[in-house]
């Protein structure tokens, strides 16, 4: 049995104590960490932190809680609907903060002209998600065609980011699908009937989104740079004193894929053709990524005995691929960092090892070695959390903490 302290420890490296932090709350992102983790690795940094780097920005908790002590972010993310969940969160809430009386008036007003339409005969409304149509009832498909209709009429655009925030925020629920790991189509007893709500739901997260500007919108100090999608095509023009991240782990998940709903929704994507394109241009970190780019230009020597392995027992072609293309992308984001980051800088790193076919793939100390060569010396190192995987192995998920030595 675990005592609270550990389980608590365990489940700041997940999104799941963010569901009550005021902002961070607002589009649940089930990769991503919490606020408390990031906020005790910033209590506990040995230099004093003015700008900080994410290169995996996710949902942005790395930089809202660095907005909300003051300190300016930069951040890469290759998801275009996670940088916009980012900069919202931050940059949109921030501007919001001078001008609440006109945000709470158009949220009231776009409530009243959703009904108002709602109320309309909608009979004959054309509806075409460009495939996309399958993943949710028609009725509800009507009831968020007149959302975004409604949402397109707004003008002020602190305004229109925020309703939008909102509606992807819905997306899944309001769907046939669950997200379970990756996102699926939901079994019979997976979804409630109040899941066809979709007023309820959009209107709850609008009232939730608005009781959090005003009453956090002050906490917000800083602002945030978004400085390109791909974390190994980073360049700030000074360097940073600190980064905190999460980089894919070598695991499969495909963040894309998991998102494609709100990719749609808030009209990032055309059809799910866009979508390997999207996910090809992300860190090789799933079978699914290899397609595109079957020679690695480098597999490390450290990495090489995993991947001579992997070759003899893998159940598919591309995992040794996929392994050491891993491990080749990731040494491209350190050579990045290495230049942002300034000398003597720290380097958070949070974590999880691996297993294929019964090979157990020390992610963490692999990285640690290709951090070394760049110059990031580990100086601390943490397990947050141990889990099991189908085969039994244990894996874990650790925080390597790095100085840069240039
Ligand atoms: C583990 S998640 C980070 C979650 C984040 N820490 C949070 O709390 O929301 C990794 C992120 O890296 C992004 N990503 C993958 N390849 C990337 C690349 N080459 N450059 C920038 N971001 C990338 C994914 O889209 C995903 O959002």
């Amino acid at each position: 049995m675990k005592n609270p302290m550990e389980k608590r420890k365990g489940l700041s490296g997940t999104f799941a104590l963010n569901k009550d932090e005021p902002i961070h709350r607002w589009y649940k992102y089930d990769e991503g960490y919490s606020s408390e983790l990031i906020l005790n690795e910033f209590k506990r940094l040995p230099i004093e932190v003015k700008s900080i780097f994410e290169p995996f920005a996710g949902s942005g908790t790395t930089p809202l809680v660095a907005a909300q002590l003051g300190i300016e972010s930069f951040f890469t993310e290759i998801n275009p609907f996670m940088a916009f969940i980012t900069e919202s969160k931050i940059n949109t809430v921030r501007e919001a903060h001078n001008k609440q009386g006109e945000v709470l008036e158009v949220f009231d007003n776009l409530k009243v002209s959703i009904l108002e339409s709602q109320n309309q005969n909608n009979k004959n409304m054309i509806i075409n998600y460009n495939g996309f149509e399958k993943y949710f009832d028609e009725s509800i498909l009507q009831k968020v065609t007149i959302i975004k209709k409604c949402i397109d009429t707004i003008i002020d655009p602190i305004s229109k980011n925020l309703a939008k925030v909102a509606l992807s925020a819905i997306a899944i629920k309001i769907s046939k699908m669950v997200k379970r790991g990756d996102l699926r189509y939901a079994k019979e007893n997976e979804k409630k009937v109040e899941d066809a709500d979709v007023l309820v739901y959009y209107f709850n997260k609008l009232d939730e989104i608005e009781s959090d500007i005003i009453g956090y919108s002050q906490s917000i100090q800083a602002s945030t740079h978004f400085i390109h999608p791909d974390a190994r095509l980073a360049n700030i023009s000074k360097d940073v004193d600190c980064v905190i991240t999460s980089p894919p782990y070598l695991n499969g998940t495909n963040y894309i894929r998991n998102t494609k709903l709100e990719l749609k929704l808030l009209e990032f994507i055309e059809s799910e053709k866009d979508l390997p394109l999207l996910h090809s241009n992300g860190i090789m970190a799933g079978i699914n990524s290899v397609s595109k780019r079957r020679t690695i230009p480098q597999v490390f020597d450290e990495v090489k005995p995993y991947v001579n392995r992997l070759e003899e027992v893998s159940y598919d072609k591309r995992i040794p691929i996929m392994v050491g293309g891993y491990f080749y992308d990731m040494n491209k984001v350190f050579q990045k960092l290495k230049k942002i980051i300034r000398n003597d800088g720290v380097f958070i790193l949070d974590i999880g090892d691996s297993q294929f076919a019964g090979i157990h793939i020390p992610t963490d100390k692999l990285l640690s070695k290709i951090a070394n060569k760049n110059g990031f010396e580990l100086y601390e190192e943490e397990t947050l959390r141990t889990r099991r995987s189908k085969n039994q192995m244990i894996l874990r998920q650790k925080i390597l903490r790095f100085r840069l030595k240039k």
